[in-house]
C-alpha cells in the first residue's frame, strides 16, 4: 500500500502518510513553463494499492488535472488499484441542472475520475449523498460529523444549545449531529436570489436565549453564514457559531467573517488554508487526517468503512 499526493492538499497527504507509518510516494507534480502539468512517479508502484490524496479546491481545475494525470500515470506504471481521494469534491455544487442548458458538471468530474483510471473513490461530507451515485465504482463518502460533534461537545458543552441547518437541503446533517448531542434544531429559510447572493427569510424554531452553532458542507463566500447569523441575534440567540466540513472560503471570506457577529467558524483541513486563513481570530481548524487515516487502513485491508461511524 502507498499514498501519493498531488499539489493540493500536501499538509494533510503528510499527516495521513505519518498516522499509516509510512512516507509519501516519491513523485514529481510540476509545471511546463506554458502551465501543462507533468507527473512522474519516482519509485516502483507495480502491484499496489494506492491512494491519490487530492482536493480538488482553488484552483480547482488545476488540481483535477494535476489528479486525473496522477491517476494516468500511475495505472500506466501498472498501480494494482488506485483510489482517488477527495477530501473536498470540488464542482458538487453542480449536481443538477439547476436551469435549462445548464451541465451536471458532477456528473461529468465523476467521469473524468472514472476514464483517467480511478477503480475507487474516497471522499467525505459530498455536497449531496447522492452525487456517490454519480460514479460507477465504488466511493466512499466520510462524515466529518464525529470530529465536528466532539468538538461542539468540548467547546460549547450542550446546555441551551441549538443546532442549526441554514437552508433546508442541510437538515439531515444538522439533525444527525444534534441527535448524538442530544440538542434542538431549528432551520434557516435561505433564499438565493441571484448566483453567489443569500437572503434569509425566516427562522423556522424558537432560538431565544440559545447559543445557536450552524452545521453546513461548506462555507464559500460566508455570506449563507453572516446573514445566518444576523437573523438568529435579531431572534435572540445568545451567540452564533458555525462548524463547516470545507472550508471553500473564497474572494475575502476570511475578513469578512472575521468582521461578522459570528464568534467562531470551526472549518477542518479538507482544503489547505492560505496564512491569513489560520491567522484569522474567529477562525480554526480542526484535522480529519486520523479519519481519513483510519479509511485508508480499512479498505485497503478490505475492513468495513462504515463501521468507523457505528
Ligand atoms: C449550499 O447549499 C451549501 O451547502 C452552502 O450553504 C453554500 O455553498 C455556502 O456558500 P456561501 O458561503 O457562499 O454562502
Amino acid at each position: 500500500m502507498k499514498v501519493l499526493s498531488a499539489n493540493s492538499n500536501r499538509n494533510l497527504a503528510k499527516e495521513i502518510a505519518k498516522l499509516l507509518d509510512m512516507g509519501l510516494t516519491n513523485a514529481n507534480v510540476r509545471r511546463f513553463a506554458d502551465k501543462e502539468i507533468f507527473v512522474s512517479i519516482d519509485e516502483n508502484v507495480r502491484g499496489q494499492d494506492i491512494f491519490v490524496i487530492q482536493s480538488t479546491s482553488f484552483p480547482a481545475n488545476d488540481h483535477l488535472m494535476e489528479l486525473l494525470i496522477c491517476i494516468d500515470a500511475l495505472r500506466r506504471a501498472s498501480a494494482m488499484r488506485i483510489t482517488a481521494v477527495l477530501p473536498y469534491f470540488g464542482y458538487a455544487r453542480q449536481d443538477r441542472k439547476s436551469e435549462g442548458r445548464t451541465p451536471i458538471s458532477a456528473k461529468l468530474v465523476a467521469n473524468m475520475i472514472t476514464t483517467a483510471g480511478a477503480d475507487r473513490v474516497l471522499t467525505m461530507d459530498l455536497h449531496a449523498g447522492q452525487i456517490q451515485g454519480f460514479f460507477d465504482i465504488p466511493t466512499d463518502n466520510l462524515f466529518a460529523g464525529p470530529v465536528l460533534r466532539e468538538d461542539i461537545r468540548k467547546n460549547y458543552g450542550t446546555e441551551k444549545l441549538m443546532l442549526i441547518s441554514p437552508d433546508v437541503g442541510g437538515v439531515v446533517r444538522a439533525r444527525g449531529i444534534a441527535m448524538r448531542l442530544g440538542a434542538d434544531i431549528a432551520i434557516v429559510d435561505k433564499r438565493r436570489p441571484k448566483h453567489g447572493e443569500s437572503e434569509v427569510m425566516n427562522i423556522i424554531g424558537d432560538v431565544e436565549g440559545r447559543k445557536c452553532i450552524l452545521i453546513d458542507d461548506i462555507v464559500d463566500s460566508g455570506g449563507t453564514l453572516i446573514g445566518a447569523a444576523d437573523a438568529l441575534l435579531k431572534q435572540g440567540a445568545i451567540e452564533v457559531s458555525a462548524y463547516c466540513s470545507h472550508g471553500v472560503l473564497s474572494n475575502g471570506a476570511a475578513t469578512r467573517i472575521a468582521e461578522s457577529k459570528l464568534k467562531e467558524l470551526v472549518i477542518t483541513n479538507s482544503i489547505e488554508q492560505p496564512q491569513k486563513v489560520l491567522d484569522a481570530k474567529n477562525i480554526r481548524q480542526l484535522s480529519v487526517g486520523p479519519l481519513l487515516a483510519k479509511a485508508i487502513r480499512r479498505i485497503s485491508n478490505e475492513e468495513s468503512v462504515s463501521a468507523l461511524f457505528d
